[in-house]
């Protein structure tokens, strides 16, 4: 493992954005997304760094890519460094494994959230109104029960702030029925898809989260996709419904979290370095069993 990075520098290059894990550059039409192996819970950054999570989410979203590239058109061009641009040759070195050269794709301000199980914010909703984002479910569902069927629960994107979970007709409104209903089911092809294959590993994807944006009237999937960021992975091994779920992903540093005494309003505390390196294996781990790869 090398050293974590916090940001990646490329002065020659005007910055798109520098959004809370992705440091993104303009190069020429198209965007370069640069992964750090910052971290961040209930929409703050925190202080401390995962080292390889950068790579580990690069890796893992160009695994998935190409595992889904039949369902619908995504961003990606390419993550080999010979192809990105002469200029770029020389920071080689921390772009290796963290980059990836993406069209740049005008994004819509919504949150594409696919659940086949109920946990999360989607739990939260279902325990005091029966309802997530205007989906009523069935009584007597438990914490992390399977869903008969998956169900679409858009959220917006919030540029400052918490994302709020809005029903599909907010959505509609927000960007048109037709497109909303073209994403709805994209979505649910992707996460059938990816569920599939992630079974065969003994992993359920509980939930997941998507973007997408528009060129040339297409709809296109950008972001990452399949991460421990953007999911809940449990494995199947230890799966029982009735409490929350052991997970290989990002929800085992908010459960620290909120074993502190943090606000969440004020800046939050660095993790202690157990719980760094105990996300770090977590994220390697769930790289290992979805992709069978042992190495970045
Ligand atoms: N191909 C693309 N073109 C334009 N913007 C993109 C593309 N892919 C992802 N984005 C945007 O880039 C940002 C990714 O950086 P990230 O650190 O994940 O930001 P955030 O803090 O908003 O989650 C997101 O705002 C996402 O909407
Ligand atoms: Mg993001």
């Amino acid at each position: 493992m090398e050293k974590a990075h916090k940001e990646i520098a490329i002065p020659e290059l005007p910055l798109f954005k520098k959004g809370k894990v992705r440091d993104m550059y303009e190069v020429e039409d198209k965007i370069l997304i640069v992964v750090s192996d910052r971290i961040s819970a209930f929409d703050w950054v925190l202080p401390s760094l995962i080292p390889d999570k950068g790579k580990i989410l690069t890796q893992l979203s160009m695994f998935w890519f190409e595992h889904i590239s039949l369902v619908c058109p995504n961003h990606m061009i390419t993550t080999k460094i010979d192809e990105f641009p002469e200029s770029l040759q020389k920071y080689k070195a921390v772009l290796d494994k963290r980059s990836m050269l993406v069209k740049k794709i005008e994004v819509f301000p919504v949150e594409c959230v696919v659940r086949g199980y109920l946990a999360g914010s989607g739990w939260k909703d279902y325990k005091e109104t029966g309802i997530t984002s205007g989906v009523k479910l069935p009584d007597g569902l438990k914490n992390s029960d399977r869903l008969d069927e998956p169900i679409f629960t858009p959220a917006t994107k919030a540029e400052e702030g918490h994302d709020e979970n809005i029903s599909f007709k907010e959505m509609q409104k927000l960007i048109g029925s037709d497109l909303s209903n073209k994403i709805r089911d994209i979505s649910i092809e992707l996460y059938q898809k990816a569920s599939l294959h992630a079974i065969s590993k003994g992993i359920i994807i509980a939930d997941t989260k998507f973007e997408f944006g528009l060129t040339d009237k297409e709809i296109i999937l950008v972001d990452e996709i399949f991460t421990p960021d953007s999911s809940r992975f449990w494995p199947v091994s230890s799966y029982e419904p009735g409490g929350s779920q052991p997970s290989l992903d990002k929800q085992f540093v908010r459960d620290y979290l909120e074993g502190t005494d943090w606000d969440k309003a004020s800046p939050p505390p660095e993790l202690p370095s157990e719980i760094v390196n105990q996300t770090a294996s977590r994220y390697m781990e769930i790289y290992r069993l979805l992709t069978d790869k042992d190495t970045l």
